[in-house]
């Protein structure tokens, strides 16, 4: 449903309020260090995303000389999907701007490691549950610095990229101005044949609204498919997606998502055009 009339601003809202570009890390940095983290912690991994890694292995590009896929969650937080798709036997990189949030996602991975609550796996359950798994590993970095890429390299052989990279409320969570960014960062980090997976949300709030989170319906067509500025002022997919560096591979409605995110959330699979 979309928002009508000015809503009262939510603490988040009014954290970020008058912040710039520049400001934007620390005052998410300031949250983890006052234990507000709680203001987006939903209390489990996305199940919109496990039914998509346990439904449509298709979808999935393939694993090579006998290697995981390796992926990437950036702005992680408490590292819910992070650990739901190493449970998956997915080599899994989280990155979160917030050291102590790093701390907090580091504990949480290797708690679910080493015993798994049922909420990480979807109807196939049965399969992954005692199936292999694979590692995690946190680290406290910016997404738009380089700097921590060397961290992700992992052995003698390894691919240059991620095979897969998951967005969920981070691109939502930054400054519209910083979309563009964004999306360089995505061409940079993403594998020649790799996909980057977007959970949309919110797709109900008004795009002129205040964030974060900020609106995200046709944002990602308008970034990702026409390369303009994702800053737009009509909710919905336009144009032919001729202008961007990416394709969209399938846009569809999951079965399951977040309480927050039901009936609007759409999944949206992508790859740098070839
Ligand atoms: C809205 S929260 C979402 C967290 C997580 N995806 C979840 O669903 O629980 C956004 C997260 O991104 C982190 N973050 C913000 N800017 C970042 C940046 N430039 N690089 C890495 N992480 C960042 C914040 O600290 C915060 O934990």
């Amino acid at each position: 449903m979309a928002e009508t009339g000015k809503q009262p601003p939510t603490r988040l809202m009014s954290h970020f309020t008058n912040r710039s570009e520049k400001e934007q890390s620390s005052a998410w940095t300031s949250l983890w260090e006052t234990n507000e983290n709680d203001l987006w912690d939903r209390g489990g991994p996305n199940p919109a995303l496990i039914d998509f890694i346990e439904s449509r292995p298709g979808a999935l590009p393939k694993a090579r000389d006998g290697r995981k896929l390796k992926a990437l969650v950036p702005g992680c937080g408490k590292g819910y999907d992070v650990a739901s798709l190493a449970l998956h036997n997915i080599t899994v990189f989280g990155l979160e701007i917030s050291e102590k949030g790093a701390g907090v996602a580091r504990q949480y991975c290797s708690s679910q490691l080493s015993s798994s609550l049922d909420y990480n796996f979807g109807k196939e359950s049965s399969t992954w549950r005692d199936g292999e798994k694979g590692e995690v590993r946190i680290i406290a970095g910016d997404f738009f610095a380089r700097d921590w890429e060397a961290q992700c390299r992992n052995g003698v052989g390894d691919r240059a990229g991620f095979d897969l990279i998951y967005d969920y409320t981070f691109l939502c969570a930054l400054l519209p101005s910083m979309r563009p960014d964004w999306r360089r960062r995505m061409s940079e980090l993403l594998a020649p044949d790799g996909i980057l997976v977007c959970l949309e949300f919110p797709m109900y709030k008004n795009l002129k609204a205040a964030g974060p989170p900020w609106g995200l319906n046709g944002v990602h067509w308008d970034l990702l498919a026409e390369g303009n500025s994702g800053v737009i002022d009509e909710p919905g997919d336009k144009g032919e997606g001729k202008g961007g560096q990416f394709e969209r591979l399938s846009k569809f409605k999951p079965e399951r998502s977040y309480e927050a995110g039901r009936d609007s959330d759409m999944v949206s699979v992508w790859r740098l055009k070839r």
